[in-house]
């Protein structure tokens, strides 16, 4: 396994999850070396291990914990970076309500206490891992950088408060160079079937919760509401390919020194699907059957939201290039092959 030499290196914060593994792909094949630290409270090394198989190349992995200030100095004493890619986190939307203070202080306090180390070593470009989530209920689709934002439970109000706080410090200092990146709603997998998302219990998200109805897991899907004014009455979201999500970071990784202040992008692909749409095509690339039960809403839903793109696609020279069939065969792949994630 090689190391490159000489290569501009890039540290991962939360690296070992499910959209961080796939940009450390990404990264190492577009020429950076790449060191990642993660607590590894919602992934497995395994992640990486595959990823450096893949790659043929070498990952540098540190355990550590965004919150801890002394480690995370340890890790900049160690390496000079080029930039820092923010991934590291606590996601779980319904699960932040119950655990609001957890949320803030991994989220919020993680991400404060990351700023402060990478300002104490001279290091000011960071690409940080916000969502759509901070445009609250749009007044309409698609979503626009420029659109109000509003946050309507504590994961979102983490994404907001950091987004700010981001704001604020390139204000104070007009050397960072800040990239905010608002995902919509990230699936698929890796076209190797070797890394994909793993979520621990019961998944909150479609895609994954599809996916295990088909491989034969779950019973049924629920579907939350088939009384929006939508199309069909169920949910409208737009579901991004992982790997030209990770493609974003790449290129912005590449561009952020010629960037000043924040730039704030919305990555999506610009077009909707309803839930009953993603079980059509999901049975249909899988050829399995995914039952479902039609029940109440989820609080806190939203009718529809996707994005307008256009703009990283001036900022960035990117646009996604994966549709839906690639996202649900990439899933697919990833969920049969791994019935059990990255657990033997
Ligand atoms: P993930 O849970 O797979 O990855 C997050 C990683 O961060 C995990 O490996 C976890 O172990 C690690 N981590 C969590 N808290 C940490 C801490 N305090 N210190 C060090 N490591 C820590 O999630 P993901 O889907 O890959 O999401 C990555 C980022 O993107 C998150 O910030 C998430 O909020 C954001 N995001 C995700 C989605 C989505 O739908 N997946 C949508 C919008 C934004
Ligand atoms: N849905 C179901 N049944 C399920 C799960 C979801 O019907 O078991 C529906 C939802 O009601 C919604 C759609 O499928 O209409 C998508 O739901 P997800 O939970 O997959 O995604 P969300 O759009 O609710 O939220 C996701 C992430 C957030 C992120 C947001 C950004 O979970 O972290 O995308 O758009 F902020």
């Amino acid at each position: 396994m090689s190391v490159q030499q000489n290569a501009k290196k890039i540290l991962v914060t939360g690296g070992a999850g499910y959209i961080g593994s796939h940009t450390c792909l990404l990264l190492l094949e577009a020429g950076f070396d790449v060191v990642v630290v993660d607590n590894l409270s919602n992934s497995s090394l395994e992640s990486l291990r595959r990823v450096e198989k893949l790659t043929e190349k070498f990952i540098r992995f540190y355990k550590v914990d965004v919150t801890d200030q002394k480690a995370l100095n340890a890790v900049f004493v160690d390496h000079e970076f080029e930039a820092v890619v923010h991934f590291a986190g606590l996601k779980a939307v319904g699960e932040s309500s119950q655990i609001p203070l957890t949320y803030y202080e991994q989220n919020v306090h993680g991400s404060v206490t990351l700023i402060k180390v990478m300002q104490a070593h001279n290091l000011k470009r960071i690409v940080f891992s916000s969502s759509a989530t901070v445009y609250g209920d749009p007044a309409s689709v698609p979503i626009k950088e420029d659109f109000p934002t509003s946050a309507t439970n504590p994961y979102g109000r983490t994404k907001l408060f950091v987004e700010e706080i981001l704001r604020d410090q390139a204000v104070a200092d007009n050397e960072w160079q800040i990239v905010l990146l608002r995902y919509f709603n990230p699936v698929g997998a890796h076209i190797s079937g070797q890394i994909g998302e793993h979520p621990q219990g019961i998944p909150n998200n479609l895609m994954p919760y599809i996916s295990q109805v088909a491989v034969g897991q779950r019973e049924f899907l629920s579907v939350f509401g088939n009384d929006y004014s939508t199309p069909d009455g169920t949910g409208v979201r737009d579901y991004i390919h992982v790997v030209d999500l990770s493609d974003a970071h790449v290129k912005a990784i590449q561009k952020i020194a010629s960037f000043a202040g924040v730039t704030t992008l919305n990555l999506g692909t610009g077009n909707g699907y309803s839930v009953l749409d993603m079980v059509k095509a999901f049975e249909q690339g899988s050829g399995k059957n995914v039952p479902y039960k039609l029940v109440e809403r989820r609080p806190g839903d939203i009718a529809e939201c996707w994005a307008d793109p256009s703009y990283a696609g001036v900022i960035l020279g990117w646009e996604a290039k994966k549709g839906l069939d690639e996202m649900i065969e990439d899933t697919w792949r990833w969920q049969s092959n791994n019935p059990n994630g990255f657990n033997k």
